[in-house]
């Protein structure tokens, strides 16, 4: 008897996935699969995180934690925004979750109601419609393009507000374009989601991993929004499933209280790793690799382009470019099948993002090395000319 609950059967599986397994077939029979599809880094977690994890088995922190995380992990992320940002973020709005996952579904379920929307970028995560689905509320997709950063402005948050939009959510650096919301853009969005009493959430995940530049914390422009931010991308840590939420002070309890419920507490020896995360040798790690990063990035944007790809706007942040692929196809999820049973490379078609223009566009991650990244150029090239 299959009387699944509605919700779950409107939510969709990654597109990918299939993909992703035929991949994994190529590789295990020995084709020399390029992987451009992961959204994870390929680099491991860095040693002293890895080593503080190690000790914390071996000092017993096996046990549940307090919800919101162990107080000294919540100090250490509100110094990291004094450090990073000169934010004074008191730890007491720090919350602690398993992954941006756990802490988009706090922050959805504290602010949307049944019959709610959040409006959202087209092309953006495709999970965050699903969280809003599951709490009976929705995600408002919002088509977004090159003239507009591919990112929600004033002008589109004004144009497609309704009597039930909750909220904006932002993600800057965006998946899966890598653009960046910049500080007045920032402000000037702040103030139009205050102008219709709405929330503001911004996915901060991929700070950190923006080129040239630092990225503007929404907390520096807005103290009412939510910020979700994770240990996944520019830590290094996507198993360890560990990432927080900043949230105003008057929203702590409700969130902790629903933290409490729905997860007891984040996972503890995640929490203990965690506490290296910002330690001086750890982050001299982690910027050089944001250097390796920058050094793909601009590899494979001037390939791409070459090779008659559109890429309009140089992704600033994040690992992946988002190309037109129109020039050479209708349909990307079919191009992507060849590419990898044909050509052995894995990317991801547009579908798996929104539904603007999606069959136009590829996503190639550039979570692998140069030396690979120059293979998938070669055979994209074979392909193509
Ligand atoms: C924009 C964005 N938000 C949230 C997540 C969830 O990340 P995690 O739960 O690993 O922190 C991802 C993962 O790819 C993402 O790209």
């Amino acid at each position: 008897m299959n009387n699944w609950s509605h919700r779950v059967a409107d939510i969709e599986s990654f597109k990918v996935m299939d993909l992703l397994k035929r991949a994994k077939e190529l590789d295990a029979q020995g084709h020399d699969v390029v992987h451009m599809c992961a959204g994870e880094p390929d680099f491991a977690t860095p040693a002293p995180i890895a080593a503080a994890g190690i000790a914390a088995i071996q000092e017993g922190h096996t046990q549940y934690t307090p919800a919101a995380g162990i107080p000294p992990l919540r100090e250490a992320i509100a110094s990291f925004y004094q450090q990073r940002y000169g934010l004074d973020i008191p730890a007491e709005r720090v919350i602690v979750t398993a992954g941006a996952s756990g802490a988009l579904l706090l922050v959805f379920a504290t602010l949307a109601n049944p019959g709610q929307t959040f409006m959202m970028a087209d092309p953006g995560y495709p999970c965050n419609p699903r969280f809003l689905r599951l709490l009976e509320a929705r995600g408002q997709l919002v088509p977004v393009t090159a003239a507009d950063n591919y990112q929600l402005t004033p002008d589109l948050i004004e144009q497609h507000w309704q009597a039930n939009t909750a909220g904006v959510l932002l993600a800057s650096p965006s998946n899966p374009t890598g653009s960046v919301v910049h500080r007045e853009q920032l402000e000037l969005i702040a103030q139009t989601v205050k102008s219709h009493a709405g929330r503001l959430v911004v996915d901060e995940l991929y700070h950190g991993l923006t080129y040239g530049f630092d990225a503007t914390s929404v907390l520096s422009v807005d103290q009412d929004a939510f910020v979700l931010n994770s240990f996944s991308k520019y830590f290094g840590m996507t198993g360890w499933r560990l990432g927080w939420t900043v949230v105003p002070e008057a929203a702590a309890p409700e969130v902790e209280r629903l933290a409490q419920n729905l997860f007891i507490s984040p996972p503890t020896i995640a929490q203990y790793a965690a506490l290296a995360a910002f330690q001086p040798d750890t982050l001299e790690i982690l910027e050089q690799r944001r250097e390796a990063f920058k050094e793909r990035r601009d590899i494979l944007v001037k390939g791409l382009r070459s090779l008659g790809f559109g890429i309009p706007l140089t992704p600033e942040g994040a690992f992946y470019v988002y190309a037109d692929a129109s020039r050479f196809t209708d349909n990307t999820f079919d191009f992507c099948w060849t590419l990898l049973e044909q050509d052995k490379v894995a990317v991801t078609p547009g579908i798996d993002f929104g539904d603007y223009q999606a069959n136009r566009y590829i996503r190639f991650s550039y979570t692998t090395s140069v030396a690979q990244i120059e293979t998938a150029l070669a055979r994209l090239r074979a392909r193509l000319s």
